[in-house]
C-alpha cells in the first residue's frame, strides 16, 4: 500500500467521558466490531475501580494492565483505527490532556441520565481550544434519562458546541424502541434481548410512511416524525467541513452496554472523522504527508518491574514512516538514537514492528533519554508544540524522611516528573520543593514508587496554595515586576523547565495581584 494511502486510512482518537458514562463499554464495543477481541470484559480490567480514591495498590496493579491498553488498534472495512486511552479517574486528568494533543479527533461520552458531568467539561474546553473534531455518543438510552432535546440544549450550553443530530432515539428506558438514524436514513430496532449482535437497521428514506406505525406503532411514529421535524428546523445540517474544523458537532444516540447504535456511530466515525493532521511545531506546521519522519512523546510510562527502571516512551509519529534500526534525532538532547525493539500496538497485544505511519503510536524502551513533549526527527530542529502544564490544584512541600538516600530521592523526583505524574516547583527564597499535582492519590502514588522503585523516603507538608499562575512580565526591567518580586517573593518559585510562577493562596489574592501589578500577567498555563 502507498505511503498515501496507508495516512488516509487511519483514524487516531481518544474517548473522553465522565468517569461511568460509559467509555470503557464503548470501547470495549468498538473493538468487538473490529474483531479485535472476542468477548465483552475483556477491556473491564483496565477501569481503576470505582471508590478506590486511596488503594493505590490497585493503581500499580492498574498500571501494568493500562500499558497494554494504553493504545487499542484494529482494522475496520480496511480503516486503521487507533483508539488512545484516556484515564478516567479525575486524580489522572493531566494524563488525559496530553493524550488529547496526540489525537485527531474525540469522542465524547455522555451519560443520558446524568448529562454533561464536571469533568466531561474540562476535557471537552480543551478540544474546543484545540478545535478538535468530535462526536458526542449519548449513552444508556435503555435507561430513563433526560429528554433529548433539553439534553442536547445542555450540550450546547455547559460545553459551548453547536450540535446536530445525526441519530434520534424513539423512546427511552422502558418505552426505548430505537433509533432512527438520520445521517443513513436507517430505522434500527432495540431488542433488549439481543445484547452482542448488531441489529442491521431497515432503510426507511420516507418516514411518513404508515409501515413505520405498523413497525414502531402509531403514537410513536407520530411522535418520530414531530421529533424529526424539529430537529430539521432546529439543527444545522450536517456538514463535513465545519465537523473536521471543530465548529460543529454531530450527536448519536445509543446504549453501549446493549451494543446499540455503536455500529452507526462507528461507521460514520470512519467515514468522517479525520485522518493524521497536519501538526504546529515551534518552527513551523508539519504535514503528515511529508517523506521524513518527525513525532514526539506524549506520554512515558513506567514499567511494572520496579527492579528494572525501564520505561515506555509512547511516540505519536507526525509524518514520515518510523522506522526500526533507522536513526533519528532526538532533538532537545542533540542526540542520534535507533530503536532496536520499537513496539506497536494491536487490541490488547503490544508487538515489535519494522515500520510505523503517521497517526501510529509506537513505543519505545527508555532508560531516561525522553520526557514529555520530546520531539525525534531525521535531523531537522523541531520541537513540537502543545503540550502545555496546568496549574496543579494540590500543593505540598516535599521532604526527605532519609538523609543518606537523598541523591535517590532528586533522581526519582527528577524522573517521575518527566514522566508528567506531577509538577515540581523550586521556591525562589529558600530552594524547598514543591510538588504540585491535579488529585491528591498522585501523593500517594509518588511516595510509593520512590521507595518501591529508587529506594528513597519522603514525607510531605501541606502548603495552602490555591494555583500556581505562570508569570508573564511585559517588560522584565521595568519597576513594576520588580516591585512585584520584592513584594511577592515569598511566593515565586520557579518550575522544572524554569518558568517563574508565583503560588497564589486564593483567588481573590490573585484579583489583587493582577490589579496591583498590571502589566504583570498571570496565567493558568504554562504556555501562553
Ligand atoms: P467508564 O469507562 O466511562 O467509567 O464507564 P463504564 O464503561 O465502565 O460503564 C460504567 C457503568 O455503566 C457500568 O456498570 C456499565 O456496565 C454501565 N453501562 C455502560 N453503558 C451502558 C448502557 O448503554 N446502558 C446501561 N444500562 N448501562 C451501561 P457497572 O455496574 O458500574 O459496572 P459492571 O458491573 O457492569 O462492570
Amino acid at each position: 500500500m502507498s505511503f498515501l494511502k496507508e495516512i488516509q486510512r487511519r483514524r487516531t482518537f481518544g474517548i473522553i467521558s465522565h468517569p461511568d458514562a460509559g467509555k470503557t463499554t464503548l470501547t470495549e464495543k468498538l473493538l468487538l466490531f473490529g474483531g479485535a477481541i472476542q468477548e465483552a470484559g475483556a477491556v473491564k480490567n483496565n477501569k481503576i475501580k470505582k471508590g478506590a480514591t486511596s488503594d493505590f495498590m490497585e493503581i500499580e496493579r492498574q498500571r501494568g494492565i493500562s500499558v497494554a491498553t494504553s493504545v487499542l488498534a484494529f482494522i475496520y472495512k480496511d480503516k486503521k483505527i487507533n483508539i488512545l486511552d484516556t484515564p478516567g479517574h479525575k486524580d489522572f486528568a493531566e494524563d488525559t490532556f496530553r493524550t488529547l494533543t496526540a489525537v485527531d479527533s474525540v469522542i465524547v461520552v455522555i451519560d443520558v441520565a446524568k448529562g454533561v458531568e464536571e469533568q466531561t467539561e474540562k476535557l471537552v474546553e480543551v478540544c474546543r481550544m484545540r478545535k478538535i473534531p468530535m462526536i458526542v455518543f449519548i449513552n444508556k438510552l435503555d435507561r430513563e434519562g433526560k429528554d433529548a432535546f433539553d439534553l442536547l440544549d445542555e450540550v450546547e450550553q455547559k460545553l459551548g458546541l453547536k450540535v446536530t443530530p445525526l441519530s434520534f432515539p424513539i423512546g427511552m428506558g422502558y418505552d426505548f424502541k430505537g433509533i432512527y438514524n438520520i445521517y443513513e436514513k436507517k430505522l434500527n430496532l432495540f431488542s433488549a434481548e439481543n445484547k452482542q449482535t448488531v441489529s442491521k437497521g431497515i432503510e426507511f428514506t420516507d418516514i411518513s410512511t404508515p409501515e413505520l406505525d405498523e413497525i414502531i406503532g402509531t403514537k410513536p411514529a407520530e411522535t418520530l416524525r414531530e421529533e424529526l421535524e424539529l430537529v430539521s428546523e432546529v439543527y444545522p445540517t450536517f456538514n463535513k467541513e465545519e465537523y473536521l474544523n471543530g465548529e460543529i458537532q454531530p450527536v448519536f444516540f445509543g446504549s453501549a452496554l446493549n451494543n446499540f447504535g455503536v455500529k452507526e456511530l462507528l461507521d460514520c466515525f470512519i467515514e468522517i472523522a479525520p485522518s493524521p493532521q497536519p501538526k504546529k511545531s515551534e518552527e513551523r506546521l508539519v504535514d503528515s504527508k511529508e517523506e521524513k519522519l518527525t513525532g514526539f512523546v506524549f506520554k512515558i510510562h513506567a514499567n511494572m518491574d520496579p527492579n528494572h527502571r525501564n520505561r515506555l516512551a509512547f511516540i505519536k509519529i507526525v509524518s514520515g514512516i518510523f522506522k526500526r534500526n533507522a536513526p533519528y534525532l532526538h532533538v532537545r538532547l542533540n542526540k542520534k538514537m535507533k530503536f532496536s525493539s520499537p513496539n506497536a500496538f494491536f487490541a490488547e497485544k503490544k508487538e515489535i514492528v519494522d515500520e510505523s505511519y503517521p497517526g501510529d503510536i509506537v513505543g519505545i524502551q527508555d532508560t531516561g533519554n525522553f520526557k514529555i513533549g520530546d520531539t525525534l526527527t531525521e535531523g531537522e530542529l523541531l520541537n513540537f508544540k502543545g503540550i502545555p502544564s496546568f496549574s496543579p490544584e494540590h500543593f505540598r512541600y516535599v521532604n526527605n524522611a532519609d538523609p543518606l538516600k537523598s541523591k535517590q530521592l532528586y533522581k526519582g523526583l527528577d524522573q517521575l516528573m518527566d514522566e508528567g505524574v506531577a509538577q515540581l516547583f523550586t521556591l525562589d527564597l529558600n530552594g524547598r520543593k514543591v510538588i504540585g499535582t491535579v488529585g491528591a492519590l498522585q501523593y500517594e502514588v509518588i511516595q510509593y514508587r520512590l521507595e518501591h522503585e529508587y529506594g528513597a523516603k519522603c514525607s510531605y507538608e501541606n502548603l495552602p496554595v490555591y494555583k500556581a499562575c505562570w508569570v508573564e512580565p511585559e517588560d522584565p526591567k521595568n519597576e513594576e515586576f520588580k516591585e512585584f518580586k520584592r513584594v511577592k517573593q515569598r511566593f515565586l518559585a520557579k518550575d522544572k523547565q524554569g518558568q517563574l510562577v508565583f503560588l497564589a493562596d486564593s483567588a481573590f489574592t490573585i484579583q489583587m495581584t493582577q490589579s496591583k501589578f498590571p502589566s504583570v500577567k498571570l496565567h493558568f498555563t504554562s504556555e501562553f
